[in-house]
């Protein structure tokens, strides 16, 4: 038998999760548990490189565990656990600072971007990515799932691995990034042109998943579509093409089918159609949740025991680096 390949995923506890980040990643992170050795990875550290709210960033690190599991992460197959709850991150990523040229950080586009937008900007904002890169490199890991606005990111904790293995021989596993493919892109429901953000404000721009199945329903009636009535894949506006695909993915019928479901019956039938089974959807995942927002300590017993299971193996991988760059290990 061959060894599972080790897939590493980090999600920020910030934001809503919302369809997009369901149907685009985490339906197919649920799907590949039994193929993959997974960790999932709730990277609060990374949350506090922008300006946040304690109470907040506690609330959302909870909410976004229990929702993971709601949604069907098996905590018997993938390890699922908080990145602060491990310190090796934290103390690996210190040894990588002092091994990366200032000049591959100051280069990262979403560094560039997001430092723009603040009056004042933390040192932690620049560092971001050698924090991922730590989070990659502490797990031996093969695959890095991220979407396109990572993949920057990924390549650097390539280039730092690499480095390191030049430098003190073979320490670290070096990462493949995989894009996630653009088939389950989902679009924001006010303007069908920009990917569903979790950052985005606006009121009808994405159907979040514990959202109540008022505002669901009326999130989807207001979706922007154009004037006409085509509701052929391939002859579709961007605004109608979300919305059937959103259906295709959730239905799981053929394109041939759902075209002649929809055939003729314009767009306030589409509409209905897609809010029936986004709610059809989301009701078991907020039936799970609840049991898990009741129930905090169990909750906070399955990270514990994620975060055990994962931390020998990152103690090992910095006993490794220490050890290389020169450090006496404490007996
Ligand atoms: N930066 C990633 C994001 O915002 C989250 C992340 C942190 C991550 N550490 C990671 C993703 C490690 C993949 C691997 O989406």
């Amino acid at each position: 038998m061959t060894k599972k390949k080790r897939v590493f995923s980090g999600i920020q506890p910030s934001g809503n999760i919302h369809l997009g980040n369901y149907l685009g990643a985490i339906t197919q992170w649920v799907a590949s548990q039994d193929a993959y050795d997974n960790i999932f990875c709730i990277v609060d550290l990374h949350a506090i490189t922008v300006p946040y709210e304690p109470q907040s960033l506690l609330a959302k690190t909870r909410e976004l565990a229990g929702l993971y599991l709601a949604c069907g992460i098996d905590p018997q197959k993938s390890a699922i656990f908080v990145q602060s709850h491990v310190r090796e991150h934290t103390e690996l990523t210190w040894l990588l600072n002092c091994l990366t040229p200032l000049g591959w950080l100051e280069r990262m586009t979403q560094y560039k971007s997001k430092a723009q937008k603040q009056e004042s900007v933390g040192t932690g904002l620049l560092d971001y990515p050698v924090l991922m890169a730590a989070d990659i490199l502490l797990y031996d890991t093969n695959l890095v799932p991220v979407g396109e606005d990572q993949k920057q990111h990924v390549e650097l904790a390539r280039d730092i691995s690499q480095r390191v293995n030049f430098l003190f021989g073979d320490i670290f596993v070096v990462p493949e990034v995989v894009i996630r493919q653009s088939g389950a892109r989902i679009m924001g429901f006010d303007n069908p042109e920009q990917k569903m953000s979790k950052s985005d404000r606006g009121q009808f721009h994405a159907v979040n998943l514990l959202d109540d199945p008022k505002l669901v329903r009326k999130t989807i009636m207001r979706a922007v579509t154009d004037s006409g009535s085509e509701t052929r894949f391939a002859e579709a506006g961007a605004g109608v093409l979300n919305l059937l695909t959103i259906f295709e993915i959730l239905s799981g019928w053929e394109r041939p089918r759902i075209e002649a479901h929809f055939e003729g019956k314009g767009y306030g039938f589409l509409k209905k159609e897609v809010a029936e089974i986004v709610l059809a959807a989301l009701e078991p995942i907020q039936a799970r949740y609840r049991t898990y927002a009741d129930d905090p300590a169990e909750l906070d017993r399955i990270l514990k025991q994620g975060a055990d299971s994962v931390r020998p193996r990152a103690t090992a991988t910095a006993n490794r680096v220490k050890t290389a760059m020169g450090f006496v290990l404490p007996t």
